[in-house]
Order: C-alpha cells, then structure tokens, then sequence
C-alpha cells in the first residue's frame, strides 16, 4: 500500500501517494478522480520506452480511454517553440473541458503538461506521476507549472495543482546516478532551510538512499513531499513562507543561465552549488556559524555532489551572472531578495544583501 500525504488547500487539496510499484495501479487511484475517464498522457521519448507501457496497461485495467503525447526529452521541450507544438498535439486529440492530463516524466514533462492543463480550453484537470527524484521530492507537488523565455527560466507559467501526485520509486531504477544526485540536493534543501533533524537524518542515510535503499528512499521522498506540502499549504502563491523554497535558486539559476540549462549542468545540481554560494554569503555577512558551512560541504563530498561552480566549467563571466539576478522573478521593486541561512535549518529572506558582497561571492566561488 502506498504511504498517502495530503496537501491541504481547500476545495484544491490532493493526496500525494509515494509507494513501490504504483504504476500498476494507477488507473484505479485515479479513476474516481476523473470528471470523464478520457485522458491523454503527457511523457518524453526515454520514460515512454521504460513506463509507459506500465501506465497504460493500469488505465485499461480501469477502463480511462487515452492517447499518448511523446515529448523529448530535456529542458529543450521546456522553449515556447516546443510548448506550442505540444499544444497543437494535446488540441488534436479534440480533448472536452472533462479530460485529464497524466503527467508521466520528470520535472520538465511535469511542467509543461500543468502548463497545458492551466490553459488548454481555459484550464483542465492534470495528474503528475513523476518519475526523477527531483520531481518526486519537489516538482509534482506545489502546483507551479511553466516554461522558459529566452529571457530566463520559468518565466511563463502559472499556478495549478494536479488532482493528485503519484510517486512510484520503481521508477527511480533506471535514474542515471547524476540526475539521482540532482533530485537529492532538492531533498537536502528541506533540511537546509527548516530541519536540522532531517539534515542530520540525511547525514546517516544520505549514502544509502542514494546508493539504493527503497525504505530509506520512501521514507526521505515523504518527508521532503510533507515538508514542501506544509509551506504551500501555508503559502500557496508564495507571498512569503515559500519563498525559502527558492534556497540556492537564485545563484543556481544564474548558474544555469550562464550554461544554457543544457546537460553541462543539471537544475539540481546548480541548486546544490547555489546553496553554497547562499551559505558562503551567510557566512561573509557574519549571520551563520561557518562550522554549519563546512558540515554542508562534508555531506556534500560524503555523497558526490558539486559544491563549486569551478567544477562544472573554469571560466565564468562574472558581469553575466550578476545580470541574470536582476531579471530573477524574486526581484522586487529593482531590490534583489536572497534565501540566506543562520545556520542548517534557519533560512530566512532578505533584500538587505549589498550587491558587492554577492560579486566578491560569486568571483570567489568561480575561482575556488
Ligand atoms: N514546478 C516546480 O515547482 C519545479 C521545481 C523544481 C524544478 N522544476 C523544473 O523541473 C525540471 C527538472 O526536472 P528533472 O530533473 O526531473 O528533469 P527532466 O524532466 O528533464 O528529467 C531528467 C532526465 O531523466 C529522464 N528520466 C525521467 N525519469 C526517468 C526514469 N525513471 N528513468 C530514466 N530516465 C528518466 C528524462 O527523460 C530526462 O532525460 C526543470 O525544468 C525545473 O525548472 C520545477
Ligand atoms: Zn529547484
């Protein structure tokens, strides 16, 4: 039986289930949840060849009618280009105002298709089965959904929350290691921003969950779904408390900008190098302990993840970087905000970050 969360947003609320095996009982999870049992199936080219079939095969069982929209797979699929043919496609299969969309993939096929639910036919039901760590631990859950600009990331988009997420950890099997390690730091931004106990939970078992362990996997994926759970319940258009969702995304997405969000750097992994750069500058500013900032990077190397923008390419453009925080939606009022930390589990936002601290930061980290 699958372990059942629930995120609580009134008339919106939905059950987040994390088991083994879901796949195959998909259909009847979802079935009582339909508002006519049509659905089309949104997924890219490599999860289509391991799962699809496995989904497939379960909304027969349930007798939900559906047709398959094959995307490719990358953040590439995520350009407005992309975005518009995916629509025409979903358009074709002359869905009604009652069919769901089933988000089969990671992140990015999670996004887009919740894109598309928000505004195909001014907006239908969607499901997200995701099927990266990263998804399973952030992406599915919280209803934001988007796709990039030329201008930057996530700039078109909107909020809608899928009728409920699914999370087969099966699927995690046929991760490469690298998107694994991706999907961990996401997990890892939990315990940084408010629970130093899961960070210390993270510390004995981190090696483990990474290396395989399910038990160990169900248990972190459910805590890091509760967590996130809890802050968007609290703060669903984030007005304040969400924003700690976005530790190290500043920095990361500058990051990832600067590298063109291609293979050379993952989300996760640009999420992990930011989240040092955030403590680096906690720790300049004299606000967090800078023994909490190498407990950090001692985890960081016990597990393999990057911690320095130095790793993924020698030289950066430091005048580029500092561009890409100014466009950052989390701008207000021309004033840059930034997830700093007071030490592991104490985040807090902050616009009163001077500008020539974050690019001694930046310049220090881009040659350490
Ligand atoms: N909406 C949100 O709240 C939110 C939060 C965090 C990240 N994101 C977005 O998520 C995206 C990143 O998500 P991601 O890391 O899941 O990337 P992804 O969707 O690109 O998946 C990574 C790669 O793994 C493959 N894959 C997926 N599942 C697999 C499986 N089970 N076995 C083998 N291969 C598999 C995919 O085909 C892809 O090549 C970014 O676009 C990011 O902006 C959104
Ligand atoms: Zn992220």
């Amino acid at each position: 039986m699958p372990d059942n969360l629930r995120v609580e947003l009134g008339e919106r609320s939905y059950d987040i289930k994390v088991g083994d095996r879901l796949l195959a009982t998909a259909g009847t999870l979802i079935a009582p949840l339909l508002k006519n049992k049509q659905a089309i199936i949104v997924t890219d080219e490599t999860v289509a060849r391991f799962y699809l079939h496995r989904l497939t095969n379960s909304l027969e069982d349930a007798n939900i009618r559906y047709r398959c929209a094959i995307v490719k797979a990358g953040e590439p699929t995520k350009s407005l280009e992309a975005f518009g043919e995916l629509m025409e496609t979903l358009l074709e299969y002359k869905p009604e105002r009652g069919t769901t969309l089933i988000a089969l993939g990671g992140g990015v096929v999670g996004d887009i298709t919740g894109f598309a639910a928000s505004i195909l036919l001014r907006g239908v039901d969607f499901i997200q089965i995701p099927t990266t760590l990263l998804s399973q631990v952030d992406s599915s859950v919280g209803g934001k959904t988007g796709i990039n600009s030329k201008w930057g990331k996530n700039l078109i988009g909107s909020f809608h929350q899928p009728l409920m997420v699914l999370a087969d950890i099966s699927t995690l099997s046929t991760l490469p290691k690298r998107e694994l390690l991706a999907g961990y730091a996401e997990m890892l931004k939990y315990g940084l921003i408010r629970d130093e106990a899961f960070f210390t939970w993270l510390e004995a078992n981190g090696r483990s969950l990474i290396d395989g362990n399910p038990a160990l996997r169900s248990e972190a994926i459910l805590n890091s779904c509760s967590a996130k759970a809890e802050i968007v319940a609290a703060d669903e258009k984030e007005h304040g408390l969400r924003a700690l969702l976005n530790f190290g995304h500043t920095f990361g997405h500058a990051l990832e900008a600067e590298t063109g969000y291609g293979d050379k750097l993952l989300h996760g992994e640009a999420v992990a190098i930011g989240m040092i750069m955030a403590m680096q500058t906690s720790v300049a500013m004299g606000i967090c302990p800078k023994a909490d900032l190498e407990r950090t990077l001692a985890h960081y190397q016990a597990c393999g993840l990057p911690h320095s923008p130095k790793q993924i390419q020698d030289e950066w453009n430091i005048n580029a970087l500092m561009d890409h925080f100014t466009r950052d939606k989390k701008a207000k009022d021309g004033k840059l905000t930034f997830i700093l930390a007071r030490g592991i589990g104490q985040a807090f936002t902050t616009q009163d970050v001077d500008s020539g601290l974050i690019r001694d930061i930046l310049a220090q980290a881009c040659s350490a």
